[in-house]
C-alpha cells in the first residue's frame, strides 16, 4: 500500500511524515511522531482517552485519520506545558490528585485547558458537560472538577466572577 506524505503542525512544531492511508491520528502522534503522552484506551471514540485539538477544536484521535493532519494544527499533551513549567491546569490536577492511573489524565487536561480558553469563569455543571466526553475509571470526577475550578480561579482571580452557563460540547462538537 502506498503511502502519503503529510505535512502538519504538531504543537507549534512543524513535521512530515509518511502515513498509511487508514491509520489514525492517534498512531500518527504515537506511532511516527512518538508522542507518547495522548493515550489510547478504548480505540472507538468512546473514552476521550485520545483527545488532542486539532485546528483548536476538541477531536478523538483515535477516531481521525492521519491524512486528515495535513495542512493542520494539532495540540497535544507534550504542547500544554511552558517554558516557564507546567501549565495551571497541570499544577491544579497534581496539586488535588486529580489522578490515579493516569491513563485518562492528558485527555482531560487537553479538554479542560480548551475549556478554560473559551470560557473563564466555568460553573460546575459546565464543567461537568464539556468534560463528559473524558470518562475517567479511577479517581471519578470530583477531583477534576475542583481542580479545573481552582485553575480558572488561578488563571482569573477576580473578585466579580461572573458564572456561565455557556457553550457546551454540543456547540463544540467532537469529529
Ligand atoms: S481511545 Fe479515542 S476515544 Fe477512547
Ligand atoms: S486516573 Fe485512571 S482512568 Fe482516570
Amino acid at each position: 500500500m502506498s503511502r502519503l506524505h503529510v505535512t502538519t503542525s504538531v504543537n507549534g512544531v512543524a513535521h512530515e511524515v509518511l502515513c498509511d492511508p487508514g491509520q489514525t491520528l492517534l498512531e500518527l502522534l504515537r506511532d511516527e511522531l512518538g508522542l507518547i503522552g495522548t493515550k489510547e484506551g478504548c480505540g472507538t471514540g468512546d473514552c476521550g482517552a485520545c483527545t488532542v485539538t486539532l485546528d483548536d477544536r476538541l477531536v478523538c484521535s483515535c477516531l481521525v485519520l492521519a491524512p486528515e493532519a495535513e495542512g493542520r494544527r494539532i495540540g497535544t499533551i507534550e504542547g500544554v506545558a511552558g517554558p516557564e513549567g507546567l501549565h495551571v491546569v497541570q499544577r491544579k490536577f497534581l496539586e488535588l490528585a486529580a489522578l490515579q492511573c493516569g491513563v485518562c489524565t492528558p485527555g482531560l487536561i487537553v479538554a479542560a485547558k480548551s475549556l478554560l480558553e473559551r470560557i473563564p469563569d466555568p460553573d460546575e455543571s459546565t464543567i461537568r458537560y464539556w468534560l463528559a466526553g473524558n470518562l475517567c475509571r479511577c479517581t471519578g470526577y470530583d477531583k477534576v472538577v475542583r481542580a479545573v475550578q481552582a485553575a480558572a480561579l488561578e488563571m482569573n482571580p477576580s473578585e466579580d466572577r461572573v458564572f456561565c452557563q455557556a457553550s457546551t460540547r454540543s456547540q463544540e462538537p467532537r469529529q
